[in-house]
């Protein structure tokens, strides 16, 4: 792999602490970005509205980010609840702390494949977009679903990438950028059979296609078609580039471009007896 694979935006999710300062930042843009995109708005009020959180509730968020998600449950859960907002990367949880609202939301840094919680103690838990960056999902999800209390839920949300697809632009479909490891990842639709091997009843798993019909929409969820980011993502080859961006101005002129791919929102819970 070579030292540009190895700083990508992608793969340093599994470990952005130890990313160059530059490529924090560009976690942190990322983020930012992201959470406000008004179609993975549309995708979280799915999965919040299957969630179904109330007042009074104990709530984790399991690589959390910059924790919007973390802090909008707060604000449902009240002051006679809590929600933990848990990430593997200390900026990313200094970040996130950096933009506490004040609400019943504590920021630590933990591993969701090893957590630091007695069995049974949430009432429900959510991991959202971490399964693909781990080398072991079914670790994870087995510890979401020992902390979870007999009765609550486990909510995993995640990415389909083969479902990825495109119009009025060149070369998503080149062998080079469709080996990228992230275009690889089943993450998401694999997420309820691990879900039901882990031993949590009535698993379901409900599809939201995603479709971004400008480049800079796009950008704010796959940071390729930013030309600022499109080198730290190291996701489309260099020779590509300027024919990818060449193309992508096109259909933007053109008024033509489209892209979408499909996230899964898994939700199942543990059997009152526990298991
Ligand atoms: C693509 S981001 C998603 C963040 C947030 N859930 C969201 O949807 O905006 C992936 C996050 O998972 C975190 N992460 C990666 N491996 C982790 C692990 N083993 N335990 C906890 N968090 C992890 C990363 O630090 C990063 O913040």
């Amino acid at each position: 792999m070579s030292a540009a694979a190895r700083e990508s935006l992608p793969a340093s999710f599994s470990d952005i602490d130890r990313s160059s300062e530059e490529l924090k930042g560009h976690v942190i843009e990322y983020l930012s970005g992201t959470a406000s995109n008004p179609e993975i708005r549309r995708m979280r009020a799915t999965a919040f509205q299957l969630f179904a959180a109330t007042e009074g509730e104990r709530l984790l968020d399991a690589g959390c980010g910059l924790g919007e998600v973390a802090r909008h449950l707060g604000s449902v859960v009240g002051p006679r609840g809590s929600v933990v907002a848990l990430d593997h990367s200390a900026d990313v949880i200094s970040a996130a702390h950096a933009r506490h609202d004040g609400g019943p939301v504590t920021y630590v840094v933990g591993d969701v494949t090893a957590l630091d919680f007695p069995d049974d103690h949430f009432d429900g838990v959510r991991s959202e977009r971490v399964l693909q960056h781990l080398a072991d999902p079914a670790a994870a999800i087995a510890e979401l679903v020992r902390v979870t209390r007999p009765g609550g839920r486990v909510c995993v949300i995640d990415t389909d990438w083969p479902s990825l697809t495109h119009d009025g632009f060149a070369h998503l479909d080149d062998p080079s950028v469709r080996s990228s490891s992230l275009l690889g990842s089943t993450a998401g639709r694999i997420a309820r059979s691990l879900m039901v091997k882990a031993g949590l009843r009535g698993v379901t798993a409900s599809p939201v296609t995603v479709c971004f019909t400008s480049p800079s929409d796009a950008a704010t969820v796959l940071p390729f078609f930013d030309p600022q980011q499109a080198k730290a993502v190291d996701f489309i080859p260099d020779p590509l580039l300027k024919s990818f961006f060449d193309s992508v101005d096109r259909a933007a002129e053109r008024g033509d471009f489209l892209v979408a791919f499909t996230m899964w929102v898994s939700l199942g819970r543990k059997g009152e007896e526990g298991g």
